[in-house]
């Protein structure tokens, strides 16, 4: 039997999953001007361009219809024998443009009833408060993450959550992927490229706003209970160097060190000395007050959440350019490592390496929140056969055993994902992560039934024969 204390989860996101997208009193969410593929990209980058047209198809608009599937769904993850979900919260249906004074109530009440399921099964929730839901109200008016009402308006709605949802959830992470502003700034902090062109100044701006956010969460959650346990989030990876020449092993350590920066700031409550140094040599200077050093300094999180999807590749010789393709995180091929349909780099050993420094450097509890590989798996048969995904699974699992052997604390695993969902980064819906399927194509045709995949009854025996 599985040790209790270990999570063994699955998630998804609001964004990603909910649809019902101006139901309830939603008010727009960034994903939902934005179309398929190629357009998708544009739109992030693109103002004039960032709205919706009757002539493209929006898949958030349905997505997965988890806003009307919740109850169903959550029955079919209580038989997976999973003990904790991970979802997030749309902020757009809570606060429709962040400015309001007061809070949506049929959207409180969603989520009530989430918690509702949840609780009658026994599962542990772990919410993220934002992951990739910036109001889309604030981005067009105030250029998202950029602008500090952004962050005045963030507190109100964590305010909100933290009373609301008082003593029904433990464990919360304020933003999914804090670093994720330095790869997708439209996703991570509501910023346009076009209008920010190369501008690394905007996006450390906005990063900071997005840590000033964090710390006054934290705050703001202790001050209401002290139990809820706040955690920060990154987008993890180690970075190997492409040989063993030292030039190439340092610029590794400087890509290990450039991953940390911002959660160092959420669990040390300052900016590093590395990270002071990398902002002088890019020529980036944040505006920061002595009072909001203060915030910073007394509200650290109480755990590190990370994603772990691929380890990645760097080279001192800046002729290099054998670039692997699909990933969000700019990487060198690895001749060592097979791929996704997508191109993503599989590395189970690397997990392992990853939470060992992770640790190691951080010493906090460590919690991995996403895990999982994109297939373009197909229902046939009456079954879905997904071996790729079992394999995949497998190994990094057994890297997750081999680093808290190790002495990592590690609160819980979750696979990315629960359900199929639609793409952040492609908007696909074929790029199918979940343990269930779900009949939807990428032009949203289908029944959205769901149906079990082979690795749904693989984790659920996992998780029945684990030793965590
Ligand atoms: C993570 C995000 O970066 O990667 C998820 O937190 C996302 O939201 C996942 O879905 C996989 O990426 P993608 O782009 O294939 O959906």
């Amino acid at each position: 039997m599985a040790n209790k204390k270990f999570l063994w989860g699955a998630a998804i996101s609001a964004n990603q999953s909910e649809g019902g997208y101006n139901e309830g009193g939603k008010g727009l969410s960034l994903v939902d001007v934005l179309s398929l593929s190629n357009n998708r990209v544009e739109r992030m980058k693109n103002v004039e361009k960032n709205h919706i047209d009757a002539n493209d198809f929006f898949p958030s608009h349905t997505s997965i219809d988890f806003y009307h599937y919740f109850k169903e769904d959550i029955r079919t993850l209580k038989e997976l024998g999973i003990n904790c979900f991970r979802f997030s919260i749309s902020w757009p249906r809570i606060y429709p443009t962040g400015l309001e004074d007061k809070p949506n109530q049929e959207g409180l009440s969603f989520y009530e009833k989430i918690l509702d399921e949840l609780e009658k099964y026994g599962i542990e929730p772990l919410v993220t408060i934002n992951h990739f839901d910036t109001p889309y109200f604030l981005a067009k008016e105030y250029n998202g993450w950029l602008d500090k009402r952004t962050v005045e308006a963030y507190t109100k709605y964590c305010k909100t959550l933290f009373q609301h949802f008082d003593g029904r959830i433990n464990y919360w992470i304020t933003h999914n992927e804090i670093n994720m502003i330095q790869h997708m700034p439209y996703l991570g902090g509501g910023l346009y490229e076009k209008k920010y062109q190369d501008s690394i100044q905007a996006r450390f701006q906005a990063a900071h706003h997005l840590l000033l956010g964090s710390a006054y969460a934290v705050q703001e959650a202790k001050k209401i209970n002290e139990n809820n346990q706040i955690g920060c989030m990154t987008a993890a990876g180690i970075t190997y160097g492409n040989t063993c020449h030292p030039k190439d092993v340092f610029k590794a350590w400087e890509k290990n060190q450039e991953s940390y920066i911002l959660t160092d700031v959420q669990i040390f409550g300052e900016y590093s000395g590395y990270f002071n140094h990398y902002l002088k040599r890019n020529g980036i200077k944040i505006e920061i007050s002595d009072h909001e050093r203060e915030v910073l300094k007394s509200n650290t999180c109480d755990y590190v959440a990370f994603s772990y999807y691929s380890s990645r590749l760097t080279s001192a010789d800046p002729k290099m350019q054998n670039k692997t393709s699909g990933n969000v995180f700019s990487t060198l091929r690895n001749h060592y490592l097979s791929r996704t349909d997508w191109g993503w780099q599989i590395d189970p050993i690397g997990m392992k390496t990853t939470m060992v420094n992770l640790y190691d450097h951080y010493k906090k509890p460590l919690f991995c929140v996403e895990n999982g590989i994109g297939c373009r798996d197909e229902y046939k048969n009456g079954e879905v056969d997904d071996q790729k995904r079992i394999t995949f699974l497998n190994d990094h699992i057994q890297s997750l055993e081999e680093a808290i052997d190790l002495g990592v604390d590690c609160i819980g695993y979750a696979i990315w994902s629960a359900i199929d969902l639609v793409s952040a980064s492609s908007g696909e819906l074929n790029k199918r992560y979940g343990l269930l399927y779900v009949d939807v194509d990428d032009q949203g045709n289908g029944s959205l039934k769901r149906y079990k995949k082979k690795s749904f009854y693989w984790y659920k025996k996992k998780i029945e024969k684990s030793h965590l």
